[in-house]
């Protein structure tokens, strides 16, 4: 398959994420080329990380030219709270994947993107120095052997779920116009101006859930992007946490 080279992403650009557009064969992590140095909307992206970094320390490893590895470098407005934006780029990723797929994509919250209760796509916010560098790994061409078998929810990509072997450029600028777009949105106002792209997405509504120590039942995605959950009838508000669920 083709590479992710700049010349093969440039042309499906449409906004301003993307440009400069940082792009190495591998790198250690996407998420270690960009600094505060560059502006807003510079994005990283690599066909193979040596030290692919999920949530929670975790790893995220992908075969060479499979997947997307992106990073883009956002400045948030002083005082905005930073997690909120793992479900900025969460909803530009379900947005991606339903566009390439045509099928439907959930959010579970913090920061993972699902197609059949499967994970396609997960998100990492991290904030350095005034801003934030904003990773997005979408699992595209993998088959179902080079997907992580112990994953929680199981992994799948793109491929595995419709069968079709796909260019990435064109799946990668549509990730980009949604961030932009969804950034914005959220610049302007907060989670509760993307609630409509979160609301109806939101996996976890109504199922049994843990975190932090609580168990109860999902009652899902506030409109500030915290996550609320009933236990025994008391509304428990949740900023932030990894939640195990039951089926
Ligand atoms: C998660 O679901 O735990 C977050 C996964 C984030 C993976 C992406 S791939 C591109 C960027 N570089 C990294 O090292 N991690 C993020």
């Amino acid at each position: 398959m083709t590479s992710l080279a700049p010349e093969l992403v440039e042309p499906h650009l449409t906004g301003g994420f993307g440009r400069p557009y940082l792009y190495r064969e591998t790198c250690e992590s996407t998420q270690a080329l960009l600094d505060a140095s560059q502006p807003e909307g510079a994005v990283a992206v690599c066909e193979e990380q040596t030290g692919g970094r999920g949530r929670l320390g975790r790893r995220w490893d992908a075969p060479s030219g499979s997947a997307i590895l992106s990073s883009t470098l956002l400045r948030p407005p002083d005082g905005r709270r930073i997690a909120e934006l793992a479900l900025v780029g969460g909803v530009a990723a379900a947005n991606a994947v339903e566009a390439a797929l045509a099928l439907t994509a959930q959010i579970k919250w913090p920061n993972d993107v699902l197609v059949n209760r499967r994970k396609v796509a997960g998100v990492l916010a991290e904030a350095r120095d005034g801003v934030v560098v904003l990773g997005i790994g979408i699992n595209v061409n993998q088959t179902r052997d080079e997907l992580p078998a112990d994953a929680h929810p199981s992994a799948a990509s793109l491929r595995t779920t419709d069968g079709v072997v796909r260019e990435r450029a064109p799946v990668l600028a549509r990730l980009l116009a949604e961030l932009e777009r969804a950034y914005a949105k959220w610049i302007e106002g907060g989670i509760d101006a993307l609630y409509v792209d979160i609301g109806p997405r939101d996996f976890l509504r109504q199922r049994r859930v843990t975190l932090n120590g609580l168990s109860g039942i999902g009652v899902g995605i506030d409109r500030a992007g915290r996550f609320e959950v009933d236990v025994a009838g008391e509304r428990h508000v949740v900023e932030s946490g990894e939640v195990t669920y039951e089926r």
